[in-house]
């Protein structure tokens, strides 16, 4: 209980100053001056897109949330509606604006359709026990997607400064970049608190639904899942599955498969990226 307590109070604390120093990024200090457009889009079009749809689809995340936890802690609540969805909606307005900038299309994001899966969980989620085992694996998506999101802000800030094209670095993907450890780091303080409350059957349920459930972030479909192994090579690291993996499933594999000595990160994330990468490539053949 001490440490429950101890968790909520540190939760809070984060939330309040999240607010604070990160209100949404001010779209005046966006500069969306590009040198070489072509050459930008060229290298870093698809990602702009990837990550723009992912950012929008927030919105459709949070209905996703609200079906799959009818009762939330309040913290949760204030959390995703006050300081997640407002950063996130303008991080993807703002990629959005420039690769329609650079001569793309609008991110085709979806904002409305819920999975009949996501409303079974949602039903099952009425019990109590069971909600707190899907609260666990929200948390588990927030810290993979989160890690996903810096360590890819982390590579586009460079390949766009390599580029020459600082205004985007400095004034579009650095602002979006600073707001996302905040975001990792609720998820990370929330699964290590609800994990040490979870009893035996909770966390074997836990472990067994990830294992069956993950995907890499924003990949619902075979196309999305093309498109996101297509992001990886953008970025450099589709042939370094692994080290993606285990970078995005550190706190995971510690919580979850402490019992699996020598595990260097799950199994069902570095395949689920290998599975991404190869049908990009088939795409990209055919
Ligand atoms: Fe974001
Ligand atoms: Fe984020």
């Amino acid at each position: 209980m001490a440490q429950a307590s101890q968790t909520a109070v540190r939760l809070a604390d984060h939330v309040d100053r999240l607010g604070l120093e990160h209100p949404p990024i001010d779209l005046a200090t966006v500069d969306y001056s590009v040198r070489r457009p072509d050459e930008l889009n060229r290298r870093y079009g698809h990602v702009l897109d990837y990550m723009a749809r992912v950012e929008l689809e927030v919105d459709r995340n949070v209905l996703e949330l609200t079906t799959l936890l009818p009762d939330p802690p309040e913290i949760d609540r204030r959390f995703y509606a006050e300081v997640w969805q407002p950063q996130e909606t303008r991080h993807g307005l703002i990629l959005d604006e420039l690769q329609v900038r650079l001569g793309r299309p609008p991110a085709a994001a979806d904002l409305t359709s819920i999975g009949l899966k996501l409303k079974i969980l949602g039903a099952l989620s009425h019990l109590p026990a069971f909600q707190d085992v899907c609260r666990m694996l929200y948390y588990l998506t927030g810290m993979s997607t989160e890690r996903s999101a810096v360590v890819a802000y982390n590579l586009l800030h460079d390949g766009v400064a390599e580029l020459g094209e600082d205004a985007i670095a400095q004034t579009v993907v650095a602002p979006i970049r600073r707001q996302e450890p905040g975001h990792y780091a609720f998820y990370q303080l929330s699964a290590r608190g609800l994990w040490s409350e979870l009893g035996g059957w909770q966390r074997w349920m836990v472990r067994r639904m990830r294992s069956i459930s993950f995907g890499p972030v924003g990949a619902n479909d075979a196309q999305q899942k093309a498109d996101f192994g297509e992001m990886l090579a953008s970025l450099g690291i589709d042939a370094e599955a692994e080290q993606f993996a285990a970078q995005i499933s550190r706190v995971e594999r510690e919580l979850l498969w402490a019992h699996r000595h020598g595990m260097r990160f799950p199994p069902y994330v570095v395949k689920a990226f290998r599975e991404a990468v190869e049908l990009a490539q088939h795409r990209r053949a055919a």
